[in-house]
């Protein structure tokens, strides 16, 4: 379907006048944003931005106990969000998310497994890829259909600098971001001619207790009976240094506004700074 064929209006105009053509660089939103995983963490704390400055956001949680604590928040904050229970797994949630005709998809949510890849039971594996990757990319085709009748949408995909760089004992959880990055640059180049554009958020260690939940996952199995019991200083050696090393998410909260905001997006936006020099690095050197 040729997209052009099918304009129906684009709700994503670059900024009119000088301002907007040459300061700004920044796009009116009059269009429908929805987040998944946006009852918690970084998912909320960009909803909230995003509604601050102006946008149409939809909030998304996995279930409904967490969509009644975000409206509570919502309220409390003063703030205008739709807030609605999606667990991206189910298909009849994927379903009616379609009724919100949905101009800027910000896939967030996702879910960790951790421990050495080379006992992990390989169902936990599986678990993770249905989560950050199946159901992302069902979600995520689900509404290009949509954009592509409008002829324009913004897909925006929540990955990992785990997914560039290997970080240790959290093998299972490193490969569907690994994946990601691969859905994220096929949609780009396919999509691109059909005025929707793709890019990937890419955070380093952020304060939100997603890493502790994801190195509490590997304790459910991994015991003193373990084949790699012996190591079990050595991971949680690693898991002290990830823990040291995590941020407020102010900065890539911003990465992730600037993605939906901007008139030419980049394919990657990483966050904090440090960690994206250090990943290139580790990427140059091989690593
Ligand atoms: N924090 C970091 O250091 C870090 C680093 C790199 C990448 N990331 C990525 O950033 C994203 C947000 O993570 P976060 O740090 O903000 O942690 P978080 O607060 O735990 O956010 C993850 C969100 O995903 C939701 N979720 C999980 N399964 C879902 C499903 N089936 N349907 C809908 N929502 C679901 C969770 O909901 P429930 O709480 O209800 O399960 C939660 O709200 C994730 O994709 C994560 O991989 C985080």
């Amino acid at each position: 379907m040729q997209a052009s064929e099918n304009l129906i209006e684009c709700s994503l105009l670059p900024d009119k006048g000088w301002a907007g053509l040459f300061k700004e660089r920044k796009l009116r939103m009059d269009g429908n944003i929805l987040m998944t995983g946006a009852g918690s963490g970084i998912g909320r704390d960009t909803a909230f931005e995003l509604a601050r400055r102006g946008h149409r956001v939809i909030a998304s949680t996995r279930n409904n106990e967490r969509a009644l604590q975000l409206k509570r928040a919502v309220e409390a904050a003063g703030l205008e969000i739709t807030v609605q229970k999606l667990d991206i797994l189910q298909p009849e949630d994927r379903d009616a998310a379609l009724e919100w005709d949905i101009d800027v998809l910000v896939n967030n949510a996702g879910v960790g497994q951790s421990g050495p890849l080379a006992e992990i039971p390989l169902e936990r594996v599986r678990d993770n890829f249905e989560t950050n990757v199946f159901a992302t990319l069902a979600l995520t085709q689900a509404v290009v259909k949509q954009m592509l009748r409008k002829g324009c949408g913004r897909i925006i995909i929540v990955g990992s600098l785990a997914g560039r760089v290997y970080v240790p004992y959290i093998g299972a959880y490193c490969m569907t971001k690994f994946a990601l990055e691969a859905e994220a640059r096929a949609l780009r180049y396919e999509l691109k001619r059909h005025n929707i554009k793709v890019s990937i958020i890419e955070p380093g260690p952020y304060g939100t207790g997603f890493n502790e939940q994801v190195a509490q996952t590997k304790y459910e199995w991994f015991d003193d009976n373990s084949l790699l019991a012996c190591d079990v200083e050595i991971i949680k050696e690693q898991e002290r240094k990830l823990f040291a090393g995590q941020r407020s998410n102010e900065s890539i909260v911003k990465q992730i506004v600037n993605s939906v905001e901007s008139v030419h997006p980049k394919f990657r936006y990483v966050a904090p700074l440090k960690y994206k020099i250090l990943v290139q690095l580790g990427v140059l050197f091989g690593r």
